[in-house]
């Protein structure tokens, strides 16, 4: 909080939360005009909408993530409420997205059900670039198949959206982590290898060895990454059918010409994976570096290091683990929506709602501004856009304002014109003008 000191008292002014901000104008339109152009996409291959509260029993995400997981663990917001309820902001969809197929018995409909959802995540953690406290998501889900196409689909929406919205460096990492079948004797192989490595790791991935073993392949330290290199990887301990489904998606992803690469090491941060596990990341090209020419006299380039800016996988186990009876087999991603926008890669789309205005409304004197919302609703009714600064006065600081924004047309609407019922609309490359009776504006804006 900043402070500001009054003449006697000490007052702090509230500033937003770390790692949360606000979204004012062009900043807005931004993440509206991405989610727009995702749901588009999503809603062309039979996406159906879902929101869910932001607010869920903290069950929801400690029986599906997993309670042994940095977002449980460490980066969950909860709080308990007047009544004793234990309830969490949602620090991720998928969850909550299955909690709503189960509740609202969404397996007796047309399966699958395939549903994406926009909005606000919330994770306690350090924010650095392409960390917030609260981001946005942009979901895809497809709840009620086994098949290895829907793996597939889920990859390649997720990348179309991305190279629609300016990307073209992407870089699909895979693995498979298995199922409940083969997933125990790989995990059994994986302690086995790091237990003789035990005095060479960190304390974290001692931990991790205990708690959740599979996350030791997540480590960043520096004095784990040979032994991370050496680990033996879930493809080897697969079995046939998860071998089956895995060949099949990357059958598809060749078919449909999504460049991967299979990363033995990729086993995300969440619990609830089975089967097909995936990050894409960016890899900005390289740009013109600021300082011109490097100690060789060649040309210097930079580029932002790669980011991972959308995951998923398929997560068959997820319904069970969170108390269903029934068996849900479903896969999903999603794009993680700031780091989209904060991206040197990414190209700005217009939300719909944003018109050009084809023309600069003008209002003089007394009369007119009375009069002045009436005639902003006639030109709003005809779908006519229009720029105006209502409170300004002056002719020439309104005439100011359309030379500046380049507007084609003004309309002039003086006190002459408020009494006459007309508005003056002026060519402002031309410099003609035509004064239009107010009952005939609506038809004569059409016609520009
Ligand atoms: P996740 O990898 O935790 O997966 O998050 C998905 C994406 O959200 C990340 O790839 C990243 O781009 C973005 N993201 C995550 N945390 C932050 C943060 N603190 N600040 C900014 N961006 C962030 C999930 O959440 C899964 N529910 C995805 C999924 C959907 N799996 C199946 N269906």
């Amino acid at each position: 909080m900043q402070e500001t000191q009054g003449k006697k008292e000490k007052k702090t002014v509230p500033t937003s939360v770390k790692g949360m901000r606000d979204l004012i104008g062009d900043t807005y339109y931004a993440y509206q005009g991405f989610a727009e152009k995702a749901s588009e996409i999503a809603m062309y291959y039979g996406f159906i909408p879902i929101e869910t509260p932001i607010l869920e029993h903290e069950e929801v995400f400690t029986s599906a993530i997993g309670t042994e997981t940095d977002i449980v663990e460490k980066e969950m917001y909860t709080l308990r409420t007047k009544g004793g309820d234990r309830l969490a902001l949602r620090p991720e969809g998928t969850a909550a997205t299955m909690r709503a197929y189960i509740e609202h018995g969404m397996h007796t409909w047309h399966q699958p059900v395939m549903l994406y959802r926009y909005g606000t995540f919330f994770r306690h953690e350090n924010p650095q670039r392409g960390r917030l406290r609260e981001h946005r998501q942009f979901n895809i889900e497809i709840l009620g198949t086994p098949k290895s196409i829907a793996d597939a689909m889920v990859i390649r929406i997720l990348a179309i959206t991305l190279e629609e919205s300016g990307f073209h460096n992407l870089s699909v990492d895979i693995n498979s982590i298995g199922d409940k079948e083969c997933r125990p004797a790989y995990i059994k192989n994986l302690t086995a290898y790091y237990r003789k490595h035990i005095n060479d790791i960190c304390d974290n991935c001692r931990q991790r060895m205990k708690t959740n073993p599979l996350r030791v392949l997540d480590c960043k330290n520096a004095q784990c990454q040979d032994i991370k290199a050496g680990a033996p990887d879930s493809m080897s301990s697969l079995c046939n059918g998860c071998r089956k489904h895995f060949r099949e998606v990357l059958e598809y992803l060749e078919a449909l010409s999504v460049p991967y690469r299979i990363n033995n090491h990729l086993v995300r941060g969440l619990d609830y994976y089975t089967k097909t596990v995936f990050e894409i990341i960016s890899v900005p090209k390289e740009v013109p570096s600021e300082e011109k020419k490097g100690g060789d006299g060649k040309e210097k380039t930079t580029s932002a290091p790669p980011l991972t800016i959308s995951a998923g996988g398929r997560y068959d186990l997820l319904a069970k683990q969170m108390g269903s009876k029934r068996e849900v087999s479903a896969v999903g991603g999603a794009i993680g929506v700031d780091r989209v926008i904060m991206s040197p890669e990414w190209k700005p789309l217009d939300p719909r709602i944003i018109k050009k205005p084809k023309a600069y409304f003008i209002q003089l004197g007394n009369e007119a501004k009375l009069k002045s919302l009436s005639v902003i609703e006639t030109l709003r009714k005809a779908k006519f856009p229009i720029a105006h600064s209502i409170s300004k006065d002056g002719l020439g600081a309104q005439l100011a304002v359309a030379e500046k924004l380049g507007i084609p047309y003004t309309i002039i609407f003086g006190q002459k014109e408020a009494i006459d019922e007309t508005v003056i609309v002026r060519n402002m490359n031309t410099r003609s003008q035509d004064t239009v009776k107010m009952k005939d504006l609506a038809s004569y804006v059409k016609k520009l």
